[in-house]
């Protein structure tokens, strides 16, 4: 028998423990900057030197740091369930705790890509410095979906979610769009899991709420979810 379709949808929170900041937690303040300045076109036109060196700090601390037991728990859902990761982090806690299928929404700290060409991406754990350039010519700057940019991954997400058997959600405010529309796409009757410490305002009563961390949630509905199959 085909296995069961489980998509989950992770945010800042399930990185959280492993030592990466959040972004809403902090009075909207991410590592001491406005979202907005670091994580805009705009931003990024004003000062891009800022720009830059603030992702080569969030790229230097993700190589200091290790996946927690909450990405770790994920990875053995594979063992009986077919399961996609959608995560709107940019860090590769999920990779490197051994996901196989992981789509980032919102780009990737250890890629590059052109200024000029949005297709052109490499792997990258280098500092980006004004006059690092892409192949084309164009200066490098980070593979990262900045707000008001397009979100490309959205429609594969989107596609996995509607098939999706079992759907789970893991510490995001789930304040971005359009990642925060993800549910909605989930078919009728689809039992849906959302794991934060904080309980989302106006949150559907059908969807079964874990309050806790993810390293103390996540392993608990782990195991629940691994119990129900044999
Ligand atoms: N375990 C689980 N959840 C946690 C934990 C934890 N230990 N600590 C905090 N959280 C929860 C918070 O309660 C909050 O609901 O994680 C969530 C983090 O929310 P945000 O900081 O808004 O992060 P996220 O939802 O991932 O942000 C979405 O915004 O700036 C953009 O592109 C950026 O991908 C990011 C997007």
């Amino acid at each position: 028998m085909a296995k069961q379709h489980i998509v989950i949808l992770t945010g800042a929170g399930i990185s959280a423990e492993s030592g990466i900041s959040t972004f809403r937690d902090a009075n909207g303040l991410w590592e001491g900057h406005d979202i907005m300045e670091v994580a805009s076109p705009q931003g990024f036109a004003t000062d891009p030197a800022l720009v830059l060196d603030f992702y080569n700090q969030r790229r230097a601390q993700l190589l200091t740091v290790k996946p927690n037991a909450g990405h770790t728990a994920l990875v053995s859902l594979e063992e009986k369930y077919d399961v996609t990761v959608v995560t709107q982090n940019v860090d590769n806690l999920h990779e490197e705790a051994g996901s196989t299928k992981v789509i980032h929404l919102h780009g990737e700290l250890l890629k590059a890509r052109s200024s000029a060409d949005s297709n052109a991406i490499v792997d990258w754990t280098e500092d980006i410095n004004i006059g690092t350039l892409a192949e084309d010519g164009s200066q490098l700057r980070p593979h990262i979906v900045w707000f008001g940019e397009d979100v490309p991954m959205i429609s594969t997400a989107v596609e996995y979610a509607s098939t999706a058997d079992i759907f789970i959600i893991i510490g995001t405010s789930l304040q971005v769009y359009p990642a925060a529309s993800l549910s909605q796409y989930v078919p009728l009757g689809t039992p849906i899991y959302l794991v934060d410490p904080n309980k989302p305002e106006g949150l559907s009563s059908h969807i079964h709420f874990l309050q806790g961390s993810a390293t103390e949630k996540v392993p608990e509905l782990v195991g629940m979810l691994m119990d129900l199959t044999d």
